[in-house]
């Protein structure tokens, strides 16, 4: 399944409703969901009340990427506040084991982060547990950065790696993808594709419709 997920934090915050009602209507599939603690990365986004306050806007798929230092604090939290996947830093969880247990004890989809330095073995023991693996393609905390070119051959081992168990693990990436770039990162293996300013900057919903017409 290929599935687009635009980061909203590259939307107009002061219209973050109406830019929500604008994806789902142009179809996109899932909404990604940018958190950060300004201690895991460098940078603060926002947290429970915005994701309460848009969780009644739309039936898609709440995609939360928790770039926040031992996020297994937060998880009842996150589900509570309408989350449908979790996915959490690999480099950010003492105990990446138990913390997708508790993930999954929500009865939600759980996925494990990568930054883009890390190596892939970090998920290696977990992958039959997750649902989801996220490839950072830039350094975290930002949008609008550029896509790292190592990291292609980096989605293409880790698709190795999961057919490789007998798995169907998303691939997500995520930082960088634009419409020159999407067909590549599919190509070697990515199925779920985040999105921010390529999505956010211009005309959103012709974003959308020229990313999925590329995807398909
Ligand atoms: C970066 C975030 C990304 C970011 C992507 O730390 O995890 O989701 O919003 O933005 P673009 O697509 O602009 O790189
Ligand atoms: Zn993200």
């Amino acid at each position: 399944m290929k599935c687009l997920s635009p980061s909203i934090l590259s939307a107009d915050f002061a219209n973050l409703g109406e830019q929500i009602r604008v994806i789902d209507e142009a179809g996109a599939d899932y909404v990604h969901i940018d958190v950060m603690d300004g201690c895991f990365v460098p940078n603060i986004s926002f947290a429970f009340p915005v994701l309460k306050a848009i969780r009644p806007l739309t039936e898609r798929i709440f995609d939360v990427h928790l770039m926040i230092e031992e996020p297994i604090r937060y998880i009842d939290e996150f589900a509570a506040a309408g989350a449908d996947i979790i996915t959490v830093h690999a480099e950010a969880c003492k105990h990446l084991d138990r913390t997708i247990e508790v993930i999954k004890e929500h009865d939600i989809l759980a996925g494990v982060a990568l930054n883009p330095a890390t190596p892939l073995e970090a998920v290696e023991y977990i992958l039959p547990k997750v649902d989801m693996v996220l490839l950072m393609t830039v350094n975290p905390g930002f949008g609008g950065q550029s896509y790292i070119s190592y990291c292609t051959e980096k989605v293409r081992k880790l698709k190795e790696m999961i057919e490789r168990q007998g798995l169907k693990t998303d691939i997500q990436v995520d930082g960088g993808i634009n419409l020159d770039n999407v067909e590549m990162v599919m190509d070697a293996g990515a199925n779920i594709i985040v999105a921010g300013s390529a999505v956010f900057k211009g005309d959103v919903a012709q974003n959308v419709q020229d990313f999925l017409t590329l995807m398909k």
